[in-house]
């Protein structure tokens, strides 16, 4: 079939230079193993290399490099992205950064490290990561569905074999659901046990079900816990003629919903 935007091509170009450096970490990593001080630490890479190891008509380097891959495609864009969403959102509502930094000073306290254990202790951190989910679902259509027999649901039939995207994006911001839908408010979280794992259906930014995006935990943990030190440890300023109303903040469709303008932001040290 034909590639009329070059998009077969490229991602064909990306994808080798992955698997090259899989196979040179794998490969570096098996060198290692039959050192005699070798201690594993049981990783990733290492549990899988030892059920290769039992078994390898299941599990050859072949499946561990497309699984590398696919985790490797499916983890690093969308936290990034996540991360520049909520990196723009901060200027954006200068209060919200002031009330998220007032948070850390009071909790974690001016010289501390944000720690991973620490966050659980930050409630308005936690809800602002939340309302940037809400508002900018890095996959907005989730994965797709195939029905796997004929359904109805609210007078709509789905015939079976039909494939099915969820608007994660829409229903987010569903005025019938939402209050204010359009706003930037992470207060809307404080006191709800409203969540982003697949439990509340008004918010699924990692989707639900047997689908559920399996780098949820890790992924919840590293934005909380990149937020965190650098809200405590810097200030964030926009660019020179950049005020928070005029910052642009439109998205950008793609396999990975972006910011339409990337985002340039100046630290300052705190
Ligand atoms: C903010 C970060 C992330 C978001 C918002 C996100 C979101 C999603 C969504 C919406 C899906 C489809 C779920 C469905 O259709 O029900 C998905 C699937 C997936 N995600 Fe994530 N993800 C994130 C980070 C990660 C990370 C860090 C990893 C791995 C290290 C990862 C690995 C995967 C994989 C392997 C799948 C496919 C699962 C399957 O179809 O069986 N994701 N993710």
């Amino acid at each position: 079939s034909l590639d009329l935007q070059g998009m077969r091509r490229r991602m064909t170009v990306h994808f080798g230079k992955l698997m090259n450096l899989f196979d040179r970490v794998i490969d570096k990593r098996l060198q290692l193993r039959k050192t005699n001080d070798y201690i594993s630490t049981n990783d990733f890479l290492d549990t899988l290399l030892n059920i290769s190891e039992d078994k390898n008509e299941e599990l050859d380097r072949n499946l561990i490099k497309h699984l590398l891959l696919d985790l490797f495609t499916a983890g690093t864009e969308t936290t990034s992205s996540t991360f520049e969403w909520v990196m723009a959102e901060l200027p954006h509502n200068p209060k919200v950064l002031q009330e998220a930094q007032r948070e850390l000073k009071q909790i974690i306290g001016a010289g501390n490290s944000v720690e991973e254990s620490g966050i659980a202790c930050l409630p308005y951190l936690q809800a602002f990561v939340k309302e940037t989910l809400r508002l900018h679902p890095p996959v907005p259509l989730l994965l797709p569905r195939k029905t796997e027999a004929d359904y109805e649901i609210h007078n709509f039939i789905l015939p079976k074999g039909a494939q099915l995207l969820v608007n994660t994006w829409a229903v987010s911001r569903d005025p019938n659901f939402w209050e204010e839908p359009d706003l930037f408010l992470p207060e809307r979280f404080i006191g709800s046990e409203m969540d982003v794992r697949g439990r509340d259906f008004g918010l699924i930014p990692f989707g639900g079900g047997r689908r559920i995006c399996p780098g949820l935990p890790l992924a919840l943990k590293m934005l909380h816990l990149m937020l965190g030190r650098l809200l405590h440890s810097f200030d964030w300023e926009l660019e020179d003629g950049v005020t928070p109303e005029s910052l642009n903040m439109e998205d950008k469709y793609g396999l990975v919903l972006h910011k339409a303008q990337p985002l340039k932001a100046i630290a300052i040290s705190l």
